[in-house]
């Protein structure tokens, strides 16, 4: 593993949430017709993550653009005929919008939404990490920035990461894995890859403590726990299901279970239940030992998406809302997502 993880500070959910605006009915109500009219005016779709604001996942429903996955929200956005892809969500997922499709004008509610990942994994330092490895093909979690890609021989997401580690396992391929160690971990377990990890985590899902699982269970007897894999090992143990945010909601309806627990940022709670009316989901414990709970289960960076800022992004034509990525660093970023966009669909038949 990288010798030390990356330390830096990061915003608290709560304190986040308190510093936005609170809205009457009425101003609610003229925001999201005035991003409508603005995402139709523009011919702008708008590609939104599980993990943004309930409000924001309606928008996108309701005019034809897509809530999703990170693999998702890239290939929609890059089949989709729009001029401007308006994406919610963090900064990675901006990034690569615009790698996969230069021509259109990528915007976002928000360029300081970041991800722990991201910052975790400085492209200079991951540069000297590769250079020290040269034997290893270098795999890279798609939450990184738009350097750190070009740096990788492949991207991938937490939906398609155990079968490309499998993949490379069986060509005889050693990986050097980035940045996530929890993910990592998984995909080491779940495939025996000889797989060399980069020290980064996720803020939101390290938080998820088993020790308050069994107390949970106790009030919730028979609940089914799903658990996305950037959380710690002991979680991933106890879990009926472990998947991408996708995965997670398909097997919310799948699983025979009533009540679930799950170990995700909260707001996927929106379109789970949307997919599974009749159940009830319970977040997973955030508190106990070792927990500081700045997070609490929603993630900081994806809490920074709201209206108010959706609908100044659409007006303002500064380009201070616009995702600009050096063509350099592009056209050698573009290599590893096209080859996992095309893995995705080899595994898709
Ligand atoms: P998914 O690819 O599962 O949507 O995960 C993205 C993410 O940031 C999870 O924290
Ligand atoms: Fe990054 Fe974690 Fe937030 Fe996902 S939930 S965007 S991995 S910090």
């Amino acid at each position: 593993m990288s010798a030390n993880p990356i330390v830096f500070d990061y915003p608290r959910t709560e304190d986040v949430l308190n510093a936005q605006t609170h809205l009457s009915q009425a101003e609610h109500d003229r925001l999201v017709a005035d991003i409508k009219r603005l995402l139709k005016e523009q011919n702008a779709v708008l590609v939104a993550h599980y993990y943004t604001d309930t409000e924001l996942q309606k928008i996108a429903d309701e005019t034809g653009g897509c809530v999703s996955d990170s693999l998702e929200m890239a290939r929609f956005g890059h089949a989709h005929e729009a001029d401007t892809l308006v994406v919610a969500g963090v900064k990675f997922m901006g990034e690569t919008a615009k790698i996969l499709s230069p021509e259109k004008r990528v915007i976002m509610p928000t360029l300081e939404a970041t991800c722990s990942l991201d910052v975790g994994c400085p492209a200079e330092e991951f540069d000297a990490f590769c250079n020290e490895h040269p034997d290893r093909t270098v795999v890279v979690y798609a939450n990184t920035s738009a350097a750190v890609k070009a740096r990788a021989d492949w991207v991938v997401t937490s939906s398609i990461a155990v079968q490309l580690a499998e993949h490379l396992h069986e060509q005889g391929e050693k990986i050097l894995w980035a940045p996530d160690r929890y993910l990592g971990g998984y995909v080491q377990r779940q495939t025996g890859a000889d797989m060399l990890m980069w020290n980064g985590s996720c803020v939101v899902h390290e938080e998820f403590k088993s020790y308050g699982m069994e107390k949970l269970l106790e009030q919730h007897p028979g609940a089914g726990l799903l658990v996305h894999p950037e959380s710690s090992e002991e979680m991933i143990a106890m879990a009926d299901a472990v998947g991408s945010t996708s995965q997670l909601i398909a097997a919310a309806t799948s699983l025979p279970q009533d009540t679930f627990i799950v170990a995700t940022d909260n707001q996927i709670f929106y379109k789970m239940q949307q997919a599974a009316p009749h159940k009830q989901f319970v977040a997973a414990p955030t508190g106990g030992k070792g927990a500081t709970c700045r997070s609490c289960a929603h993630c900081p960076w994806m809490a920074m998406n709201n209206l108010q800022r959706l609908k100044d992004a659409l007006e303002d034509n500064s380009s201070a809302n616009e995702i600009h990525v050096d063509e350099a660093v592009r056209v050698e970023a573009v290599k590893p997502l096209d080859k996992m966009l095309a893995f995705s669909k080899s595994l898709n038949g």
